[in-house]
């Protein structure tokens, strides 16, 4: 996997030998993004049941429970994560001698990654419909190839609108305290020969008052039965300042996003990472807290699902009422 913690100095690439440090490099976000964690646990546990020396299969089922746990347990909030170890688990499940259902696990991991990749050039075909030639589009966090196994949600959606000829323009949100829009949208942007403009945080309001932004877009970690999202720290603010101001907002999904088992986003489990992320900021080489400073570092936030204008998943465009559309585009047959 890329190592997300070095770029835009370094493009590293990490090597993940065992489930164990699969899930590490989940925690400690060098791979990150809800689709790139969900397929990155995936093949974390293709791998455990790779190398279990168990004897026979319920003693190799075991060893897959024990690092599904781990896996899972790496991080609570995107519910691909849990999605795709249960995806691999029910696998396990089948009639079938050891040797095969070792392969069958790498088969369906490699199913997971390529269907993320076909999942989200739909979202983007379908999503590219909602941008218009001329648009400045305002974006949180990353949401692009980097996090997913490629091409990437909300900016895949931007991307393919570039592709199509459209002269857009991203205001790119630097998305404290991690920096994920600064370090790593606005890299991927530069691959993909995308305008751009780095703003701070706060300064979106700015930019949705005066009308400088068309459109909002950003993507999800957990989207509960009735539209309420959860995402990125920051997105709540960003949408009640774009809804205020009757600018559009666009949270683009998979359906492997989308958790129906929850009524609302209340019951999304909200990620609190250590105050480090927060305080360790250095500028010049200092630091920019007095020495003993306390923060709160929650990870996510969550938007109801009365300020967005459409959940874009790869099934179809679904605007409100979320709590009958969501479900039923979801469930439809494509
Ligand atoms: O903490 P992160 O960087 O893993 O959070 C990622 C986000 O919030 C993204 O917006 C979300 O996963 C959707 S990206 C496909």
């Amino acid at each position: 996997m890329i190592d997300q913690r070095a770029l835009p100095a370094r493009l590293e690439v990490v090597a993940c030998q065992n489930a164990s440090r699969v899930a590490e490099a989940i925690a400690d976000m060098t791979v990150r993004g809800a689709p790139a964690i969900g397929v990155s646990a995936a093949f974390g546990l293709a791998l455990a049941g790779l190398q279990s020396t168990a004897a026979d299969v319920p003693a190799w089922r075991a060893d897959l429970a024990s690092a599904a746990e781990t896996l899972i347990s790496a991080r609570p909030t995107a519910v691909n994560l849990a999605w795709a170890v249960h995806r691999i688990l029910r696998v396990a499940e089948a009639n079938l001698p050891l040797a095969d259902l070792r392969e069958r696990l790498l088969s369906e991991a490699q199913r997971m990654a390529d269907e993320d990749v076909a999942t989200n050039r739909r979202m983007a075909e379908l999503g590219s419909a909602l941008i218009q030639d001329g648009d400045t589009i305002l974006h949180h966090c990353n949401t692009g190839a980097l996090a997913t196994v490629d091409w990437g949600t909300a900016l895949g959606v931007i991307r393919m609108a570039h592709e199509q000829g459209k002269l857009i323009f991203v205001l790119v949100d630097e998305t404290r305290p991690r920096l994920q829009g600064a370090r790593l949208t606005a890299w991927e942007l530069q691959q993909y020969g995308i305008p751009y403009a780095i703003i701070s945080d706060g300064a979106s309001g700015y930019f949705l008052r005066s009308g400088q932004a068309q459109k909002v877009f950003f993507g999800a970690d957990r989207v509960a039965a009735n539209g309420d999202v959860a995402n990125k720290i920051g997105t709540y603010m960003l949408a009640l300042a774009a809804h205020t101001n009757d600018v559009p907002v666009y949270s683009v999904v998979p359906s492997t996003t989308v958790d129906l088992s929850l009524a609302n986003g209340d019951q999304i489990p909200i990620e609190e990472r250590d105050a480090d992320e927060v305080l360790g900021i250095q500028i010049k080489g200092e630091s920019v807290v007095p020495t003993g400073a306390k923060a709160r570092n929650p990870a996510f936030d969550v938007t109801p699902h009365s300020l967005l204008t459409a959940i874009v998943t790869e099934k179809g465009i679904v605007y409100p009422p979320f709590i009958e559309n969501l479900a039923r585009t979801l469930r439809a047959e494509n």
